[in-house]
């Protein structure tokens, strides 16, 4: 199922506002003179995809867009924010991190860079310093980075645990976590704990029994690294099939490292996502296309362990839904930066900017099967980011320069950066 863009124009549709625009109280909050608005709802606008209105303004009441439209048609309010010919676009929605860890892996990260490859070995240093570390370090250091997410335009965020690996660690994090976002995902299954290493079995029963129970509260989500030197076919099919009998709906690290059985296995359970997806068979890209499991891309893993790009085109063209999101963690992708994401999926893995604009917050919100983020039209949550540039092209072809100038989340501006 593919509601990404596609290469379709529709002049017809070019007369927004839409008739979905809610009735204004002059309580609201105007941002007029807006040069280029991404809604994402392609009735609007110039009818791509995107439904990119020119000359745009948004309106805002309470947490809620009630309005968009030319800025010229703009319903009367008594607040007025002028844009300044500025961009505007929906927040980020980065469905993949894994925020809740102490330390970082500094010395893996030079070895690889040296020419060592990366192997999921590397996540036991981050699980030995995550379990010393406090509640209160992990919970500034989940801060610490989505503060980072947020000034670089991200307003909704996906995080797991995964560098606990006891009952308890693992619980630990996801209150952590829980504490700061509402996409929670448990991650018991990121790797066989090293206190089991010469029993997986026995850690699988571990993770889908008296780990699940204590983790289930806490979470939305249940996710495992389908990997060699992880989990294989048979035994993240039995922790994703335990997780949803306790009502988390499965995600998976798939096809990372190298082709497997993580893909067709998303789409047997109807995952959610497909996260990696970087070695895929015809058969894969087939199935994908053919189910509601999006594919998320995570470039940042693919820079940071200088291993081949992942081939959004070949997904795209096959009509699959493609998300893009940082994959922010200090071992294989240690980014907080969506826009980053962007640069790269335009430049190395055959996006458009547009295409990559539309996967790193709509796609992002399909992947987390959300209608309520990821696009500016009435009734969606007031998240937006202003750009200090014409247009959302300016995040790929101004690559490494802090284009987001302001920050607004559910009708809140949280940052306003200098400049403006
Ligand atoms: O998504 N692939 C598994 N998990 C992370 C890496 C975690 C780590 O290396 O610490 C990932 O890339
Ligand atoms: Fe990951």
């Amino acid at each position: 199922m593919n509601t990404g863009p596609a290469a379709t124009n529709n002049p017809a549709a070019s007369s927004a506002p839409s008739s979905a625009n809610s009735a204004v109280a002059t309580t609201a909050t105007a941002i007029v003179n807006i040069a280029s608005l991404v809604t994402n709802d392609p009735s609007l606008g110039d009818g791509t995809p995107l439904g990119l209105i020119q000359d745009a303004a948004v309106v805002i009441d309470g947490d809620r867009v009630v309005w968009v439209g030319e800025s010229s048609k703009a319903p009367a309010t008594d607040n007025r924010v002028d844009a300044g010919g500025r961009a505007v676009i929906p927040g980020f929605v980065d469905s993949h991190s894994h925020l809740v860890f102490a330390g970082d892996r500094t010395a893996e990260f030079n070895a690889r860079m040296s020419g060592q490859a990366y192997a999921a070995g590397g996540i036991r240093t981050t699980v030995a310093a995550t379990r010393a570390a406090s509640d209160e370090a992990l919970s500034a250091n989940v801060a610490r980075y989505l503060g980072e997410a947020l000034r670089q335009g991200t307003t909704t965020i996906e995080t797991k645990s995964g560098y606990g690996l006891t009952v308890e660690d693992e619980a630990r994090a996801l209150r952590i976590a829980a504490e700061h976002t509402d996409e929670v995902t448990y991650l018991g299954a990121h790797i066989v704990s090293p206190d089991h290493a010469d029993d997986p079995a026995a850690y699988v029963a571990l993770v889908t029994g008296e780990m699940l129970d204590a983790c289930a509260p806490y979470a939305r989500w249940i996710d495992v690294f389908c990997e060699k030197g992880a989990f294989d076919g048979d035994q993240a099919r039995a922790i994703l099939t335990a997780g949803k009998a306790k009502g988390l709906h499965p995600r998976i690290h798939a096809n990372q490292l190298s082709y497997g059985p993580g893909v067709q296995l998303a789409v047997e359970l109807d995952a959610a996502s497909a996260d990696h997806c970087t070695h895929l068979t015809d058969e894969d890209v087939d199935a994908l296309a053919h189910s509601s499991t999006v594919a998320t891309l995570l470039p940042g893993a693919e820079f940071s362990t200088r291993a081949p790009w992942p081939d959004a085109r070949r997904l795209l063209d096959a009509g699959v839904t493609v998300a893009l999101s940082t994959d922010c963690n200090p071992g294989s992708s240690f980014t907080s930066s969506v826009p980053f994401c962007i640069a790269l999926a335009v430049r190395d893995m055959g996006m458009t900017p547009d295409e990559a604009l539309w996967s790193a917050t709509a796609g992002g919100a399909a992947a987390l099967r959300r209608t309520d983020v990821g696009r500016l039209t009435a009734g969606a949550r007031a998240d937006l980011s202003l750009l200090d540039a014409p247009s959302h092209v300016h995040l790929a072809y101004r690559p490494g320069v802090p284009l987001v100038t302001e920050v607004w989340r559910a009708g809140v501006r949280q940052y306003a950066g200098s400049g403006h």
